[in-house]
Protein backbone atom coordinates (compact mmCIF):
# COMPACT_ATOMS: atom_id res chain seq x y z
CA UNK A 1 0.00 0.00 0.00
CA UNK A 2 1.17 3.46 -0.67
CA UNK A 3 2.39 5.95 2.05
CA UNK A 4 -0.67 8.07 2.55
CA UNK A 5 0.17 11.43 3.36
CA UNK A 6 -2.75 14.36 4.04
CA UNK A 7 -2.29 18.01 4.41
CA UNK A 8 -4.68 19.45 6.81
CA UNK A 9 -4.44 23.11 6.01
CA UNK A 10 -7.47 24.16 8.97
CA UNK A 11 -8.30 27.56 8.91
CA UNK A 12 -5.64 29.26 6.47
CA UNK A 13 -5.46 30.43 2.98
CA UNK A 14 -7.72 32.38 0.40
CA UNK A 15 -8.83 30.16 -2.95
CA UNK A 16 -5.65 32.23 -4.84
CA UNK A 17 -2.94 30.73 -1.91
CA UNK A 18 -4.86 27.19 -1.97
CA UNK A 19 -3.84 27.26 -5.81
CA UNK A 20 -0.38 28.41 -5.53
CA UNK A 21 0.36 26.14 -2.89
CA UNK A 22 -0.78 23.30 -4.73
CA UNK A 23 0.96 24.56 -7.65
CA UNK A 24 4.09 24.84 -5.64
CA UNK A 25 3.76 21.06 -4.55
CA UNK A 26 2.91 19.66 -7.79
CA UNK A 27 6.00 21.24 -9.45
CA UNK A 28 8.59 20.13 -6.30
CA UNK A 29 6.45 16.34 -5.62
CA UNK A 30 5.30 15.47 -8.35
CA UNK A 31 5.71 11.74 -7.34
CA UNK A 32 2.67 9.27 -7.98
CA UNK A 33 4.45 6.78 -5.00
CA UNK A 34 2.57 8.50 -2.06
CA UNK A 35 -1.38 8.73 -2.11
CA UNK A 36 -1.42 12.88 -1.50
CA UNK A 37 -4.87 14.17 0.23
CA UNK A 38 -5.37 18.13 0.66
CA UNK A 39 -7.84 19.14 2.71
CA UNK A 40 -8.56 22.90 2.21
CA UNK A 41 -11.08 25.09 3.87
CA UNK A 42 -14.31 24.88 2.56
CA UNK A 43 -14.23 27.55 0.56
CA UNK A 44 -11.31 26.28 -1.15
CA UNK A 45 -12.77 23.34 -1.71
CA UNK A 46 -14.70 23.53 -5.06
CA UNK A 47 -11.22 25.66 -6.70
CA UNK A 48 -8.87 22.78 -5.41
CA UNK A 49 -10.90 20.26 -6.30
CA UNK A 50 -11.18 21.20 -9.86
CA UNK A 51 -7.79 22.14 -10.21
CA UNK A 52 -6.97 18.23 -8.90
CA UNK A 53 -9.64 16.86 -11.12
CA UNK A 54 -8.40 13.58 -12.96
CA UNK A 55 -5.60 13.41 -11.24
CA UNK A 56 -3.66 11.46 -8.52
CA UNK A 57 -4.15 14.18 -6.18
CA UNK A 58 -7.13 13.73 -3.53
CA UNK A 59 -8.95 16.36 -2.44
CA UNK A 60 -11.47 16.16 1.18
CA UNK A 61 -13.03 18.12 3.77
CA UNK A 62 -12.36 19.03 6.87
CA UNK A 63 -16.07 18.79 8.45
CA UNK A 64 -19.45 18.14 7.60
CA UNK A 65 -22.69 18.28 9.42
CA UNK A 66 -23.93 15.39 11.22
CA UNK A 67 -27.86 16.24 9.85
CA UNK A 68 -29.01 15.75 6.03
CA UNK A 69 -30.39 19.36 5.62
CA UNK A 70 -31.97 21.99 7.89
CA UNK A 71 -31.57 25.30 10.26
CA UNK A 72 -27.89 24.66 11.13
CA UNK A 73 -26.56 28.25 9.92
CA UNK A 74 -22.76 28.25 8.43
CA UNK A 75 -22.91 24.18 8.33
CA UNK A 76 -22.47 21.93 5.13
CA UNK A 77 -24.39 18.54 4.82
CA UNK A 78 -22.68 15.38 3.36
CA UNK A 79 -24.92 16.05 -0.01
CA UNK A 80 -23.51 19.59 -0.98
CA UNK A 81 -20.21 17.92 -0.46
CA UNK A 82 -20.97 14.84 -2.71
CA UNK A 83 -21.40 17.23 -5.93
CA UNK A 84 -17.67 18.19 -5.88
CA UNK A 85 -16.70 14.77 -5.96
CA UNK A 86 -14.95 14.78 -2.75
CA UNK A 87 -12.29 11.80 -1.77
CA UNK A 88 -12.34 12.14 1.54
CA UNK A 89 -13.85 13.98 5.10
CA UNK A 90 -11.80 14.54 8.46
CA UNK A 91 -14.30 13.47 10.90
CA UNK A 92 -13.75 13.81 14.95
CA UNK A 93 -10.78 15.93 14.88
CA UNK A 94 -10.02 17.11 18.05
CA UNK A 95 -10.03 20.83 17.35
CA UNK A 96 -13.80 20.03 16.63
CA UNK A 97 -13.98 17.96 19.71
CA UNK A 98 -12.60 20.64 21.99
CA UNK A 99 -14.20 24.05 20.66
CA UNK A 100 -17.30 23.20 18.51
CA UNK A 101 -18.36 20.35 21.51
CA UNK A 102 -18.53 17.35 19.10
CA UNK A 103 -19.37 14.31 21.07
CA UNK A 104 -18.50 10.42 19.76
CA UNK A 105 -22.08 10.36 19.11
CA UNK A 106 -21.53 13.17 16.41
CA UNK A 107 -18.81 11.37 15.31
CA UNK A 108 -20.93 8.27 14.65
CA UNK A 109 -23.64 10.27 12.87
CA UNK A 110 -20.83 12.24 10.66
CA UNK A 111 -19.22 8.77 9.33
CA UNK A 112 -22.63 7.78 8.25
CA UNK A 113 -23.44 10.41 6.60
CA UNK A 114 -20.52 10.79 4.84
CA UNK A 115 -20.26 7.13 4.04
CA UNK A 116 -23.89 7.46 2.53
CA UNK A 117 -22.40 9.82 -0.21
CA UNK A 118 -19.49 7.79 -0.95
CA UNK A 119 -17.13 10.06 1.06
CA UNK A 120 -14.76 8.13 2.99
CA UNK A 121 -14.21 9.71 6.91
CA UNK A 122 -10.55 9.88 8.11
CA UNK A 123 -11.62 9.35 11.67
CA UNK A 124 -9.48 11.16 14.36
CA UNK A 125 -8.89 9.87 17.68
CA UNK A 126 -6.51 10.92 20.20
CA UNK A 127 -6.73 11.43 24.20
CA UNK A 128 -5.68 14.60 26.05
CA UNK A 129 -2.54 15.10 28.40
CA UNK A 130 -4.23 14.56 31.64
CA UNK A 131 -6.00 11.54 30.26
CA UNK A 132 -3.00 10.43 28.90
CA UNK A 133 -1.27 11.21 32.37
CA UNK A 134 -4.05 9.57 34.47
CA UNK A 135 -3.85 6.57 32.44
CA UNK A 136 -6.81 6.58 30.43
CA UNK A 137 -4.98 6.56 27.22
CA UNK A 138 -6.46 2.97 26.36
CA UNK A 139 -9.92 3.48 27.71
CA UNK A 140 -10.35 7.22 25.46
CA UNK A 141 -9.29 5.31 22.64
CA UNK A 142 -11.13 2.41 22.68
CA UNK A 143 -14.82 4.17 23.30
CA UNK A 144 -13.71 6.47 20.62
CA UNK A 145 -13.36 3.67 18.33
CA UNK A 146 -15.74 1.77 19.29
CA UNK A 147 -18.54 4.87 20.01
CA UNK A 148 -17.58 6.20 16.39
CA UNK A 149 -18.12 2.52 14.21
CA UNK A 150 -21.13 1.55 16.30
CA UNK A 151 -23.84 0.25 13.64
CA UNK A 152 -21.69 0.86 10.76
CA UNK A 153 -22.09 -2.10 8.56
CA UNK A 154 -18.81 -4.05 7.68
CA UNK A 155 -18.97 -3.96 3.85
CA UNK A 156 -18.13 -0.17 4.66
CA UNK A 157 -14.45 -1.16 5.74
CA UNK A 158 -12.63 -0.44 2.92
CA UNK A 159 -14.00 3.55 2.62
CA UNK A 160 -12.27 4.08 6.57
CA UNK A 161 -9.44 5.46 7.64
CA UNK A 162 -8.34 6.42 11.25
CA UNK A 163 -5.84 9.00 12.12
CA UNK A 164 -4.26 8.51 15.57
CA UNK A 165 -3.55 12.45 16.82
CA UNK A 166 -2.63 12.80 20.37
CA UNK A 167 -3.94 15.99 21.56
CA UNK A 168 -1.13 17.08 23.54
CA UNK A 169 0.94 16.67 20.28
CA UNK A 170 -1.16 18.49 17.85
CA UNK A 171 0.48 21.86 17.08
CA UNK A 172 2.70 21.82 19.85
CA UNK A 173 6.01 20.59 17.83
CA UNK A 174 6.15 18.01 20.06
CA UNK A 175 5.19 14.59 18.68
CA UNK A 176 4.73 11.34 20.36
CA UNK A 177 7.80 9.41 21.07
CA UNK A 178 8.25 6.23 19.07
CA UNK A 179 6.98 3.99 21.71
CA UNK A 180 3.67 6.16 22.32
CA UNK A 181 2.87 5.58 18.66
CA UNK A 182 3.73 2.09 18.73
CA UNK A 183 1.70 1.79 21.09
CA UNK A 184 -1.45 3.63 20.90
CA UNK A 185 -1.42 2.23 16.86
CA UNK A 186 -1.34 -1.75 17.87
CA UNK A 187 -4.33 -0.72 20.40
CA UNK A 188 -6.08 0.82 17.39
CA UNK A 189 -5.20 -1.79 15.15
CA UNK A 190 -6.84 -4.67 17.70
CA UNK A 191 -9.75 -2.57 18.39
CA UNK A 192 -10.44 -2.01 14.52
CA UNK A 193 -10.24 -5.84 13.78
CA UNK A 194 -12.64 -6.75 16.58
CA UNK A 195 -15.14 -4.31 14.89
CA UNK A 196 -13.97 -4.85 11.00
CA UNK A 197 -12.83 -8.00 8.99
CA UNK A 198 -10.92 -5.83 6.48
CA UNK A 199 -7.43 -3.75 7.27
CA UNK A 200 -7.89 -0.05 7.90
CA UNK A 201 -5.13 2.33 7.07
CA UNK A 202 -4.25 4.28 10.42
CA UNK A 203 -2.55 7.42 9.47
CA UNK A 204 -0.60 9.46 12.73
CA UNK A 205 -0.73 13.50 13.66
CA UNK A 206 0.86 15.36 15.70
CA UNK A 207 3.52 17.87 15.19
CA UNK A 208 4.88 15.32 12.04
CA UNK A 209 8.03 17.36 10.27
CA UNK A 210 10.75 16.47 7.99
CA UNK A 211 13.14 14.87 10.98
CA UNK A 212 10.44 12.97 12.48
CA UNK A 213 8.79 11.44 9.48
CA UNK A 214 11.53 9.34 8.68
CA UNK A 215 11.50 7.45 12.04
CA UNK A 216 7.51 7.27 12.44
CA UNK A 217 6.63 6.13 8.83
CA UNK A 218 8.58 2.76 9.21
CA UNK A 219 6.87 2.16 12.80
CA UNK A 220 4.51 -1.02 13.01
CA UNK A 221 0.57 -0.26 11.84
CA UNK A 222 1.73 3.40 10.79
CA UNK A 223 0.32 4.04 7.14
CA UNK A 224 0.94 7.40 6.49
CA UNK A 225 0.49 10.71 8.17
CA UNK A 226 -2.20 13.84 8.73
CA UNK A 227 -0.29 16.99 8.88
CA UNK A 228 -0.99 20.33 9.61
CA UNK A 229 1.77 22.82 10.56
CA UNK A 230 3.76 21.53 8.11
CA UNK A 231 1.65 21.07 5.67
CA UNK A 232 1.24 25.05 4.94
CA UNK A 233 4.22 25.39 3.22
CA UNK A 234 5.50 23.44 0.22
CA UNK A 235 9.25 23.01 1.60
CA UNK A 236 8.14 21.53 4.89
CA UNK A 237 5.35 19.43 3.16
CA UNK A 238 7.66 18.23 0.69
CA UNK A 239 10.45 17.05 2.84
CA UNK A 240 8.29 15.09 4.29
CA UNK A 241 7.02 13.15 1.63
CA UNK A 242 10.39 13.24 0.35
CA UNK A 243 11.72 11.39 3.57
CA UNK A 244 8.73 8.98 3.68
CA UNK A 245 9.41 7.75 0.14
CA UNK A 246 13.11 7.30 0.79
CA UNK A 247 12.11 5.12 3.62
CA UNK A 248 9.25 3.22 1.57
CA UNK A 249 11.71 2.54 -1.28
P1 LIG B 1 0.02 19.46 13.43
O1 LIG B 1 -1.55 19.17 13.25
O2 LIG B 1 0.74 18.69 12.36
O3 LIG B 1 0.15 20.94 13.26
O4 LIG B 1 0.40 19.00 14.79
C1 LIG B 1 -2.02 17.89 12.93
C2 LIG B 1 -3.51 17.91 12.83
O5 LIG B 1 -4.15 18.70 13.55
O6 LIG B 1 -4.10 17.14 12.07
Amino acid sequence: MKPIIAANWKMNFTIDESLNLIDEIIKKSPSNEAELIFFPNYISLRSVQQKLFDSAYKVGSQNVHHDESGAFTGEVSASMLSVLNLDYVIIGHSERRQYFYESDDQVNQKIKRALSVNIKPVVCIGETIDQRKSGKTIEVLTRQLNKAFEEIESFNANMILVAYEPVWAIGTGVSADKNQVLEAHALIKQTLASIFSENIPILYGGSVNASNAFELINLNNVDGFLIGGASLKSESFCQIIENVLVENN
